[in-house]
């Protein structure tokens, strides 16, 4: 399937058919990779070069050494803020409840954090271990209002738990 241009939405049987050769293709580069790192940082790429529409594409690390806090970790796009307290804008909400937060319109968030101006809208999915811990969570930020949906949703949630739980 063709890139997409980033003003262009794409509706949620395209969403799937890239979510599904993002799978494939994450299955095979990562078989037999454990190192958190370099699983991140493939993530990371092949996602934000499969959908046009992810502006910001990256993981905020649970900090072994300060406890409650966010750092972030492997990404593609411009700077991102270096550490997110828990339970504070959309990450820091996402590492205290564990649940995914898809939000339409950034700036109508309580507390978001923005961390490059042109991003509208985001998404943010917990990324467990194996023994079901929070070792990270994983952040989508779009420049377009209302770009992230359940299909983004469960598609995320289900390559979060085949790379990093398995
Ligand atoms: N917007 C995020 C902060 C991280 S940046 O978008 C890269 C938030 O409120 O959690």
């Amino acid at each position: 399937m063709p890139k997409q241009d980033r003003s262009t939405i794409v509706n949620s049987d395209q969403k799937n058919a890239l979510y599904a050769d993002a799978m494939k293709e994450l299955a095979s580069i990562t078989e037999g990779e454990t190192n958190v790192t370099a699983l991140m940082a493939t993530v990371s790429c092949v996602l934000a070069e499969k959908f046009d529409y992810y502006f910001w594409t990256g993981f905020y690390i649970v900090d072994p050494v300060k406890e409650n806090e966010l750092v972030v970790g492997p990404y593609q796009g411009t700077l991102g803020c270096l550490r997110i307290p828990f339970g504070r804008g959309v990450c820091g909400t996402v590492a205290s409840s564990l649940k995914s937060c898809v939000v339409e319109d950034v700036h109508a968030f309580p507390g978001h954090i923005a961390c490059d101006s042109r991003s509208n809208s985001e998404i943010v999915v917990p990324v467990l271990d194996r023994q079901g811990a929070l070792i990270a969570v994983f952040d989508v930020d779009s420049v377009q209002t209302g770009s992230f949906d359940e299909t983004d949703q469960k598609a995320l949630e289900t390559i979060m738990a085949q790379v990093f739980a398995r």
